[in-house]
């Protein structure tokens, strides 16, 4: 049985003030839940995590970064490493967003050396992976994926991608307001799961969570959730207002009822 992951993703919004108004909100709000055990985590900006770490005190709520560099430290220049996440009290990290690889270059190869950093220190990865409008229009959805998952795992075994988890986000969903419809979203993740099954086993595959993420609100996520292969949600806009936060972590919770 896999537990139900949602992550809000704050992307660059919220300075530190607002930041620590958010999460006591969701603190707040969240605790009158009966949230079925599902993972909440949060992923704030840099600024924000000690702050946003110390509210998350006493409360079953985790915090994740949005990136991350290779290297413990050095001379890397506005770089953030793994180690100095896990101190700041992440356990989480979002690697691969796809506005990381369309705006900042990060490729494969890179998103693969900071999934083994972030493993390295103890944070759970979550991969992101996912086909822009024209790639989906040239009927290559498919092959990206497999280039995706095939590169950014390169090297790692089954304990390790067990450690991880998948967010599905097509580009063209992102921000958009255009989300996949249920089904669409359901095949594509079924199809990540038949391949991570031939690049380690069936159990592995069963076992990791996949995420979908692009424009989800809490009116579609009864929807995506009812598929048997989406297991949260990762949210961008919809995450940086209480209520409609925790309205989708509400309703994510009344469909693993
Ligand atoms: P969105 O962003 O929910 O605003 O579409 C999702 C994401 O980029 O993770």
């Amino acid at each position: 049985m896999r537990k139900t992951i949602i992550a809000g993703n704050w992307k660059m919004y919220k300075t530190i003030k607002e930041a620590i108004e958010l999460s006591n909100g969701l603190k707040r709000e969240l605790f009158k839940l009966d949230k079925q055990g599902i993972d909440v985590v949060l992923c704030p900006p840099f600024t924000a995590l000690s702050e946003v770490a110390e509210v998350l005190v006493e409360s079953d709520i985790l915090l994740g970064a949005q990136d991350l560099y290779w290297q413990d430290e050095g001379a890397f220049t506005g770089e953030v490493s793994a180690k100095m996440l896990q101190e700041a009290g992440c356990t989480f990290a979002i690697i691969g967003h796809s506005e990381r690889r369309q705006f900042f270059g990060e490729t494969n190869a890179t998103v693969n050396k900071k999934i083994k950093a972030a493993l390295a220190n103890a944070l759970t990865p979550i991969l992101c992976v996912g086909e822009t409008l024209k790639e989906r229009e040239a009927k290559e959805t498919f092959d990206v994926l497999e280039d995706h998952l095939h590169n950014g795992l390169d090297g790692l075994n089954k304990e390790d991608v067990l450690r991880m988890v998948v967010a599905y986000e097509p580009v063209w969903a992102i921000g958009t307001g255009k989300t996949a419809t249920p089904e669409q979203a359901q095949e594509v993740h079924g199809y990540i799961r038949d391949l991570l099954r031939k690049l380690y086993d069936k159990e592995t595959a069963l076992q990791i969570r996949i995420q979908y993420g692009g424009s989800v609100k809490p009116e579609n996520i009864s929807a995506l959730m009812q598929q048997p292969d989406i297991d949260g949600a990762l949210v961008g806009g919809a995450s940086l207002q209480v209520v409609s936060f925790t309205d989708i972590v509400k309703k994510a919770a009344e469909v693993i009822k």
